[in-house]
């Protein structure tokens, strides 16, 4: 897709990469909708680019999703692409993850994108092209010893990508999903940032992840995932998953001392 002169709606517009994403969007010439939860961050990026729509919501709910995506739809008079990036994070053991953070997290990182993509597919459709960008991770193809509910929720938003790119097969709308290992943004706590440095995690700079995302747009891909060996791992993890509980195994034992917030 060549990004000048599309109607974009983007969440997650004032996080970590959605700031860098929303500048190098509007430097291709995108007509920008920007939603997220925080609005005088958002307000301070959309007010930085010409043309730019700042749409404060909450995406946690069916009525916010709707909400903001009514918002979107009127201020761009239509879409061509949605970009699902709002995400948060948990790093916890399960037995002390709470009930309304696993719902939240489920709401925000897996229905938000069904929900919204629900709510601008008809005019995508009625048009016969549009595409759909769904931020995924690398913790959606391995589930990660403490990520959880955040692992669910990425498995769930790789399986909605995959199952409704293959739905509009020649529809001239496509579906792309993106899958980053670590990023060094505010969605990982200290206690994610040490136990990264304790384990070796590799952590990326979030521009390098944002260049990476601008370009599958651009070249209309189906899935991509981020880093290596991280991507190897997805494929063995798919073939053979109990080498990578082997490899993990270790890691996963020093991990548990920061989720449980031990020094
Ligand atoms: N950082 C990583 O290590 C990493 C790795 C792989 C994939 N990803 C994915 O990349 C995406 C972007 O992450 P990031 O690192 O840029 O995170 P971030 O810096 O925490 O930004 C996420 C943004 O989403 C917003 N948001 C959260 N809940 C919301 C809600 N209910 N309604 C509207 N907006 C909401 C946040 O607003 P508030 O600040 O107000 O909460 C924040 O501005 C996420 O989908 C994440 O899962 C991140």
């Amino acid at each position: 897709m060549n990004i000048s002169g599309k109607r974009v709606v983007l969440t997650g517009a004032a996080g970590g990469m959605g700031r860098i994403l929303t500048t190098e969007l509007a430097k291709r010439g995108a007509k920008l909708a920007l939603i997220d939860a925080n609005g005088e961050a958002l307000e301070a990026i959309a007010n930085r680019i010409e043309g730019a729509h700042a749409v404060t919501g909450d995406l946690a709910s069916v009525q916010g999703c709707k909400k903001a995506a009514d918002q979107c739809s009127e201020l761009l008079g239509g879409i061509d692409l949605l970009i699902n990036l709002a995400g948060l994070n948990s790093f916890a053991a399960f037995e002390d993850e709470r009930a309304e953070k696993i719902e939240l997290m489920m709401h925000v990182n897996l229905l938000a994108p069904m929900w919204l993509t629900r709510a601008f597919l008809p005019a995508m459709l009625d048009q016969g092209s549009g595409r759909i960008v769904n931020v995924g991770s690398i913790f959606g193809s391995i589930g990660f010893a403490y990520f959880s509910t955040y692992s669910a929720s990425k498995f769930g938003l790789r399986g909605f990508s995959e199952a409704l790119r293959r739905e509009l097969a020649d529809s001239g709308v496509g579906v792309t999903y993106i899958a980053p290992r670590a990023v060094k943004t505010p969605m990982n706590s200290d206690a994610v940032m040490r136990m990264g440095e304790a384990t070796g995690m590799n952590m990326d700079e979030p521009v390098e992840v944002v260049e990476k995302i601008i370009a599958a747009i651009e070249n209309d891909r189906k899935d991509v995932y981020l880093g290596f060996p991280e991507s190897l791992f997805v494929r063995i993890n798919g073939l053979l998953p109990r080498i990578v509980d082997g490899s993990l195994a270790a890691k996963d034992r020093i991990a548990r001392k920061f989720a449980k917030g031990e020094k």
